[in-house]
């Protein structure tokens, strides 16, 4: 899976995705990264790419050509254009199903802005769709261009050591991951569950199942509304919830 990343700070998203699970598997050609810096495309000599708002408004714009010959420059040998997503404050906040839906591509050019943005002539010609990390304004496209990226390429074939790895994850079911927990079995008084200790291996699993959903439901309660939980499941999570 390819990404293009059109910025300003190139080495902003590059120093981030070169290191841990990313930066292995952009070694292994799992995935590839170009990260293009869109002053490289200015249309003068001392790499101007932005200027004043018409309108009167304050700040400065990126212009549209930089960013329209940056991108074309990302296009494959035959031509092909990338699937092309403009990062803004602006876009469909990002979740699990778009991440999942994100990873059949095989080609993402993701445009990153930078002081007021970039003249919305061009972003309306070439993105197939805009897309915000959460409702808050950042001071560029760059962090939210690495979100993509790392959560998109975990789902890439090969990236993670197992489908298991990311399947029994937060967001993946529609619940929260339930609490997992390491050596020592005390800490500060705090026991292991004694079923995650001696099993068998199916209580185990409806242990975990039972406190994904309690932990949902103590968590993010409005997940819950979009789930069928049967009345004997509400019973176990009631139990369960008394328990702790
Ligand atoms: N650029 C600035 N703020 C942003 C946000 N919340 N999401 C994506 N891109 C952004």
């Amino acid at each position: 899976m390819r990404f293009s990343i059109l910025t300003l700070f190139p080495d902003q998203v590059r120093n981030f995705l070169s290191e841990s699970i990313t930066g292995r598997a952009i070694k292994q050609g799992l995935i590839e990264l170009d990260t293009i810096n869109i002053r490289d495309f200015a249309e003068n000599d001392y790499g101007k790419i932005d200027d004043t708002l018409y309108g009167g408004m304050t700040g400065l714009l990126i212009q549209c050509e930089p960013v329209y010959q940056a991108w074309k420059s990302t296009f494959g040998k035959d031509g092909d254009r990338p699937y092309t997503v403009y990062v803004s404050p602006k876009g469909k906040v990002l979740d699990q199903n778009r991440v999942m839906d994100l990873s059949k591509k095989d080609h993402i050019c993701i445009i990153c802005g930078h002081y007021e943005g970039i003249d919305d002539r061009v972003i309306s010609e070439i993105c197939d769709e805009e897309i915000s990390i959460g409702d808050y304004v950042l001071t560029g496209g760059e962090i939210a261009s690495v979100v993509i990226v790392d959560s998109v390429s975990r789902m890439v074939e090969g990236v993670l050591p197992s489908e298991d790895a990311y399947t029994n994850e937060s967001h993946m079911s529609g619940t929260l991951e339930a609490p997992q927990y390491t050596k020592p079995p005390v800490w500060h008084e705090k026991e292991v569950p004694e079923v995650l200790k001696s099993g068998p291996m199916a209580n185990i699993e409806e242990y975990y199942r039972i406190a994904s959903l309690v932990e949902t439901w103590q968590k993010r309660p409005d997940m819950l509304d979009k789930l069928t939980i049967s009345a004997e499941d509400w019973e176990k999570m009631l139990a369960f919830k008394k328990s702790l």
